[in-house]
C-alpha cells in the first residue's frame, strides 16, 4: 500500500461546526474538534488535491468544476476518507485510484439480509459489485461468494482492510453491528449497517462520537422503509399538507412468526424499531415519552415473548402513535400505518381481506415475510446508498439509528416499570442536519 500527500486545509465543508452532540452525559470526546480534521479543499475546487481529483476537462468531470459527475464526487469523497485516518494530509492512493464508477463493495454477514443483499449488489452492474464477503460460517460465505463471484475474506477486518472493498455492508447479528461500524469509519469507509445501529442508547453513541471526532458521516442505517414505495406516498401526502396537520399515527406490524428463542426485548429493539423510525420520519418529529400494553396472548406464547404488544409513542408535536405489534400472527405478513389529520387521513396496507385464519397460512395476498414485501424498499435502499457514495444525497443517518434506539430502550423500560417512560435525545448535532 502506498501514502501519497494530498493539499489538505482545515474542513470548511459539511463536516464544519458540527458540534456537540449534546444527548445528556458527558461531553463526547473530539466532538468540539469537529472541524478541524483535515479534508480536501472545497468540492468544487478538487485542482489543490494532487491525487487523481478531477480537475476541468478531465475524465471523470463534465468539464465544469462546479458541476461535477458521479465518479468525481465519488473520486472525491473516498479521497477525503482517506484523510480521516491520517494526520499530516497523506492519503492511502488505494482510495484515491477508483478508476471507475464501479464501487466495491463488502458484506459482513451472510445470512437472510446478507445474503439478500449480495444478490442485490450483483444486480446492480455497473455502479457496484461485490468484492469480497465474511460470515463466521464459512460454508455460507463461501456459496454466497461463489453465487455472486466474490472473495471470501478471512476475517472482519480483513474485510474492512481490503484495498478493493471501499463500502461495507453490516448484515451480521444486531449485537455485532456496532463493533463493525466503528471499524469501518476507523478505516475511513462508508457503511451500511441493517437496523438496528445498536441494541443500546451507550453503543449508539459510541459511532455518534467517531463521526463527531472525523468532522463528517460514513453511517447508513437500513432503515429500507423509508424507500418504500407505499410509505412514500403516505410521507408526500402528509408533507403537501392534503390531510391537514397530523393529529393521529395508526401502526400495524405482523410477523407469521419468530424462533422460540425470540424475546420482548427483541420485539422493541429489532421488530418495532421499524415504527418507531418510520415515525420520526413521517411526521419529522422527535419522540417524548412511550409506552406500552400487554392484551391477552395466543395460547402458544413462549415466556419471554409478550405477544402481541400494544405500543403508545408520544411525539414532540403532541401526534400519538400506536402500533399493535404481534410476532407470531400465523397468517403472513402485514404491515399497516394510517396518518389521520385535522383534514382527512392517508392509509396503507392490506383492506380487502375480511375474514383471515392462520389455518392455511400463509394466506394469499400477503406476503410471506418482509423480504418479500420490502423488496423494492431493500432495493431503492442500496441503490440510494450506492449512488449517496458519490453524490453525498441524504439517508437514514447514525442519527437516526442512534434516535430510534433512545426510543426502543425507553421502551425496554417501559417493559419492566409498565409505566409511561419519558425519551430524550437531546439536540441534534449540525453534522446530522
Ligand atoms: N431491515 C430489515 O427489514 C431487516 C430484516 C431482518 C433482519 N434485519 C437485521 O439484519 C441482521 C441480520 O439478520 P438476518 O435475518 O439476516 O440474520 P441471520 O441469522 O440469517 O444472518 C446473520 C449472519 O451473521 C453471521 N454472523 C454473526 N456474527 C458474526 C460475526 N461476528 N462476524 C461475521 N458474521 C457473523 C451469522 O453467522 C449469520 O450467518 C440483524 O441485525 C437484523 O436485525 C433487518
Amino acid at each position: 500500500m502506498e501514502w501519497t500527500h494530498l493539499t489538505v486545509k482545515p474542513d470548511i465543508g459539511r463536516g464544519a461546526g458540527a458540534g456537540s452532540r449534546g444527548s445528556g452525559g458527558a461531553d463526547p470526546s473530539g466532538a468540539d474538534s469537529a472541524g478541524s480534521g483535515p479534508t480536501l479543499t472545497p468540492p468544487n475546487r478538487p485542482q489543490n488535491a494532487i491525487c487523481a481529483l478531477p480537475v476541468r476537462g478531465a475524465p471523470g468531470t463534465n468539464g465544469d468544476q462546479d458541476e461535477m459527475t458521479p465518479h468525481a464526487l465519488l473520486t472525491l469523497r473516498f479521497a477525503r476518507h482517506g484523510t480521516m485516518s491520517m494526520a499530516g494530509g497523506v492519503v492511502r492512493t488505494n482510495a484515491c485510484e477508483q478508476e471507475d464508477d464501479v464501487v466495491g463493495i463488502g458484506i459482513i454477514g451472510t445470512g437472510r439480509q446478507g445474503s439478500d443483499h449480495a444478490q442485490r449488489i450483483a444486480s446492480l452492474g455497473d455502479k457496484a459489485r461485490l468484492v469480497a464477503v465474511h460470515d463466521l460460517d464459512r460454508s455460507l460465505a463461501g456459496s454466497v461468494a461463489a453465487r455472486c463471484q466474490a472473495r471470501v475474506a478471512e476475517s472482519d477486518q480483513a474485510l474492512i482492510d481490503d484495498p478493493e472493498v471501499e463500502a461495507v455492508i453490516i448484515a451480521s447479528n444486531t449485537e455485532t453491528h456496532v463493533p463493525f461500524v466503528l471499524a469501518c469509519i476507523e478505516a475511513g469507509k462508508p457503511v451500511l449497517t441493517e437496523k438496528p445501529l445498536g441494541i443500546t442508547v451507550p453503543t449508539c453513541e459510541r459511532v455518534l462520537d467517531a463521526e463527531l471526532a472525523a468532522g463528517r458521516r460514513f453511517t447508513t442505517v437500513g432503515f429500507m422503509r423509508r424507500y418504500d414505495p407505499e410509505y412514500g406516498r403516505l410521507k408526500a401526502t402528509v408533507d403537501e399538507g392534503a390531510i391537514g396537520t397530523p393529529l393521529v399515527m395508526h401502526c400495524i406490524h405482523r410477523n407469521p412468526s419468530v424462533p422460540k428463542t425470540f424475546a420482548t426485548r427483541q420485539t422493541l429493539t429489532d421488530t418495532v424499531i421499524h415504527e418507531i423510525d418510520i415515525a420520526r420520519w413521517l411526521l419529522d418529529d422527535e419522540i417524548v415519552s412511550v409506552a406500552l400494553e400487554k392484551p391477552r396472548h395466543r395460547p402458544s406464547v413462549t415466556h419471554q415473548l409478550a405477544d402481541p404488544l400494544l405500543v403508545r409513542l408520544e411525539a414532540r408535536s403532541g401526534v400519538r402513535v400506536d402500533v399493535e405489534v404481534f410476532a407470531n400472527a400465523g397468517y403472513g405478513y402485514d404491515v399497516r400505518c394510517e396518518v389521520l389529520g385535522s383534514e382527512g387521513y392517508v392509509a396503507m396496507g392490506p383492506r380487502d381481506h375480511d375474514l383471515v385464519t392462520v389455518e392455511s397460512a400463509p394466506q394469499q395476498g400477503f406476503p410471506r415475510d418482509w423480504l418479500e414485501r420490502f423488496r423494492p424498499a431493500y432495493d431503492a435502499e442500496i441503490s440510494n446508498w450506492v449512488d449517496s457514495l458519490a453524490n453525498d444525497r441524504p439517508t437514514a443517518s447514525a442519527w437516526d439509528g442512534y434516535a430510534a434506539t433512545v426510543v426502543a430502550e425507553a421502551l425496554v423500560r417501559a417493559l419492566q416499570t409498565g409505566h409511561r417512560e419519558a425519551v430524550s435525545v437531546g439536540p441534534r448535532p449540525e453534522l446530522y442536519d
